[in-house]
């Protein structure tokens, strides 16, 4: 399958799985990458600091700026947006730049790939659905019905139904993919995973909200890189497709293995604050992108994955100290 795109626009490309996926990009196709960032908090030009040249150019800019997103729409024939206020607790916090980036952004870049009929793929989360109960052994498929339930979930669904909207009405040339909790190098240490690592790397025990009982659907952001590749070489144009490897842990069992795989005892965490309306338990069938695109996840040992993504985290201080320090300020403040 040859990729359907030479100019690439990746709005959030200088994010966690926006600058991986632009990694792939680069590997496995011809294609030249037009990075668009903010560079909110979250973004940062080290991330993609070693990419960026003849292949690779960055734009500093919002996505709910309409004239600049217009004007680089009209230079590229493929969009991929990663751009998003991502994290959960922060949309606890303070909402508003979630509505702003994920309701009011989406809705400029898709009236700018309709001005131009560029083909947009849209990148959102299994968080859409809500949450299963802890005994319910069903996973959400495409078909499963919308229900989300905090602040950043309800922003994403919102941008998912302005893509579908989009689709229906004028037409454009959209997929969407949900794809379930991701983990690898490069994530922010608000998140899970890395800020279980660096706590550990500092000599700080883990912090598990609530009971630790939670279950997430874990995936190598690699693979959610080679299936959003394979959705935009061959999915089919209107469609979603959901992205998940068949990950579930509690969040004890994976604080458990870090603690494991560090050399540490296992029974050195806290339990602190729960989050407010914390999402119990996420699974992902993802079995028709697997049916239909034959695609399927190079990392199928969740330890492997962890324990290449702890040494990433230990062999990389420099790029994620300075956020370590802003981020467990934050988390001192909501009890976490
Ligand atoms: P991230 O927070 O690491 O990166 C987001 C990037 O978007 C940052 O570089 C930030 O600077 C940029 N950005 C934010 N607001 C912007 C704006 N208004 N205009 C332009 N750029 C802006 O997020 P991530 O974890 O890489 O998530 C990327 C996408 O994947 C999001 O849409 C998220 O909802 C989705 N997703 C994430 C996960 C996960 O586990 N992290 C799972 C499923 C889906
Ligand atoms: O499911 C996909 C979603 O996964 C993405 O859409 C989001 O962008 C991404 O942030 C992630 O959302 P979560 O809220 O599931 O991820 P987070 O890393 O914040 O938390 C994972 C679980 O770990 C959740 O049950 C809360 C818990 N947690 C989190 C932190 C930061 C802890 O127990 N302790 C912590 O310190």
């Amino acid at each position: 399958m040859v990729f359907p795109a030479k100019r690439v626009l990746v709005p959030g490309g200088a994010g966690f799985i926006g600058s991986n996926f632009v990694r792939h990009v680069l590997a496995q196709t011809d294609a030249s990458v037009t990075i668009l960032d903010a560079l909110t908090y979250a973004g940062s030009l080290t991330t993609v600091e070693n990419i960026l040249g003849d292949r690779v150019s960055f734009v500093r800019g919002r996505i709910e700026d309409h004239a600049l997103v217009d004007q680089l729409v009209s230079e590229h024939d493929l969009v991929v947006n990663f751009a998003a206020e991502s994290h959960n607790d922060n949309s606890i916090s303070d909402p508003s730049s979630f509505v702003k980036t994920n309701v009011s952004g989406t809705f400029a870049l898709l009236e700018a790939v309709r001005n131009h009929d560029v083909r947009l793929h849209h990148i959102s989360t299994d968080e859409v659905f809500g949450d299963l109960d802890f005994d319910d052994a069903s996973k959400f498929t495409e078909s499963t019905s919308y229900n989300p339930s905090s602040p950043y979930s309800a922003t994403k669904a919102a941008s998912d139904f302005l893509v579908r909207a989009w689709v229906h009405t004028y037409g454009i040339r959209a997929t969407i993919s949900n794809c379930s909790n991701n983990y690898g190098p490069y994530q922010h240490v608000e998140k899970f995973i890395p800020r279980q690592i660096t706590n550990v790397l500092l000599g700080v025990r883990p912090r598990l909200y609530g009971t630790g009982r939670n279950i997430r659907d874990w995936i190598h952001v690699d693979d959610h890189s080679s299936a959003v590749l394979r959705i935009i070489e061959a999915g089919r144009l209107g469609q979603t497709y959901l992205i998940g490897a068949n990950g579930e842990r509690s969040n004890l069992e994976v604080v458990q293995e870090i603690l494991r795989l560090m050399g540490k005892p296992i029974d050195e965490f806290d339990l602190v604050n729960d989050r407010p309306g914390h999402d119990r338990r996420y699974a992902i069938d993802a079995s028709a992108l697997r049916d239909e695109l034959g695609w399927s996840p190079a990392f199928t040992d969740f330890c492997v994955g962890l324990e290449a993504t702890i040494d990433w985290y230990r062999n990389n201080g420099t790029w994620w100290a300075d956020q370590k320090t802003s981020t467990e300020a934050f988390y001192a403040r909501t009890g976490h």
